[in-house]
């Protein structure tokens, strides 16, 4: 067979997501599967029916990570990895992580289906908590594997409820025997929407990224001094959500001070107790800070700091910083960002070179393996909401891309 030729099906791998988005589905068109819920319990379940339909080898480790594998002609080498996440951000879209999911396992279909023997085993994984919107910090199941997080320290983060990781791994059934560690891997490809406006704008269907920038997050606990909004005269106050909004400006304006490439963001506010009528004692919020320049957020993180601390003086609410997780900036293998590039090129696809401003499992795992990433282009640049969208051809382009890479990396001695 002129292997050249092999494409995947578009119209299954457009039903499989149908299918999927299905679970957790939300009114706006989007999806709600946050980590260890029961949508991702049962959006995981319906993942593993279409693994044993295809008589993968399925594994799940102590961190809930699922991986399914299609023995080669020589299992001792080293697999082929591909796959993504998932579970999703609140009311989050349709393709974020399980594009790379499902484009995976429209490979393997395709692989099966016309009886190749690849060399080497391939293999598809779904990683535990990618959004760490749930849960943070975000990457926690890759991050476990790669040896980057710690297994107990994973287990032990709790959600808003304070429900921790270990338990509602066991409680969705999806706490494994298999420990939770790196094993060697030839090649890693993780397919994802680019979750930004440049590859429409510049009208390419391909995104190829050199790496992802650095991820910086803290958790910011402001303390005021709650009392009665009516008899309380405004002199003297210690309101929490004042201080809080100051330094959340501060966040805002961080970036333009400090110059060069760097965004900054609040997305995360607890007001308590969160009455119209009780001068706020208590807030938490979140930030995240992340640069292509690795030296760049700790210079603006000093400044920022220095400015909450002002604040928080000023307003007599006394603060308390967590610092909570932070990833380095990765470059990807360039032996497979070239091969990318290439497959993209001889599949007739306009593509560009471009680096992730989103977090991605790829950046842990590129830490341990030889990987890289295909990313295809999201409509008006939107993610992380219900209207994201990505043309159904594209995802098509990027799993055919995602085919020809995992092929080549197979038949490697
Ligand atoms: C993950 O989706 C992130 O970029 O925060
Ligand atoms: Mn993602
Ligand atoms: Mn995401």
């Amino acid at each position: 067979m002129d292997l050249s030729k092999l494409r995947v099906k578009g119209d299954r791998l457009r039903n499989t997501l149908e299918e999927m988005a299905k679970i957790g589905a939300t009114p706006g068109g989007g999806v709600n599967r946050l980590a260890l819920s029961d949508e991702d319990k049962q959006a995981r379940n319906l993942f593993l029916s279409w693994l044993r339909e295809i008589n993968l080898e399925i594994m799940i480790d102590e961190v809930g990570n699922i991986f399914g594998r299609r023995s080669g002609k020589n299992n001792s080498l080293a697999p082929v990895l591909s796959g993504s996440h998932i579970d999703s951000q609140p009311k989050g879209g349709r393709f974020d992580g399980i594009l790379g999911v499902l484009g995976a396992l429209e490979v393997l279909r395709t692989i099966q289906e016309n009886h190749l023997e690849t060399l080497r085993p391939v293999m598809i994984v779904n990683w535990t908590n990618e959004e760490g919107t749930r849960f943070s910090p975000a990457l926690a199941g890759s991050g476990v594997w790669a040896e980057k997080l710690d297994r107990d320290w994973i287990y032990a983060r709790a959600d808003i409820q304070g429900k921790k990781i270990g338990e509602e791994l066991e409680r969705i059934g999806y706490r494994g025997k298999q420990p939770a560690q790196k094993w060697p891997v030839h090649a890693y490809y993780e397919l994802h929407i680019e979750q930004g406006p440049i590859l429409e704008k510049e009208g390419k269907i391909i995104g190829i990224p050199a790496g992802i920038v650095s991820l910086h997050w803290f958790d910011v606990y402001v303390e005021g001094k709650s009392n009665q909004v009516g008899p309380t005269p405004m002199e003297g106050r210690n309101d929490a959500l004042c201080a809080a909004a100051e330094m959340i400006l501060k966040v805002n304006e961080l970036p333009a001070k400090m110059g060069g490439n760097m965004v900054a963001t609040v997305g995360e506010i607890h007001n308590f107790p969160n009455s119209r009528n009780i001068i706020p004692g208590r807030v938490h919020f979140t930030v995240d800070i992340r640069s292509w320049d690795d030296d760049l957020p700790g210079r603006a993180w000093a400044e920022l700091k220095k400015d909450f601390e002002k604040i928080a003086k000023k307003r007599g609410c006394p603060l308390r910083i967590e610092e909570t997780w932070s990833v380095k900036r990765v470059s990807f293998n360039e032996r497979l960002v070239q091969r990318v590039k290439e497959t993209a090129e001889k599949l007739g696809f306009p593509s560009l070179p471009m680096v992730s401003g989103a977090g991605q499992d790829a950046g842990y795992i590129s830490q341990v393996a030889p990987t890289a990433m295909i990313f295809v282009p999201s409509i008006d640049g939107r993610s992380h909401v219900e209207v994201e969208e990505t043309k159904w051809e594209d995802c098509t382009a990027g799993t055919n891309v995602l085919l020809h890479c995992i092929l080549q990396s197979a038949m490697e001695e």
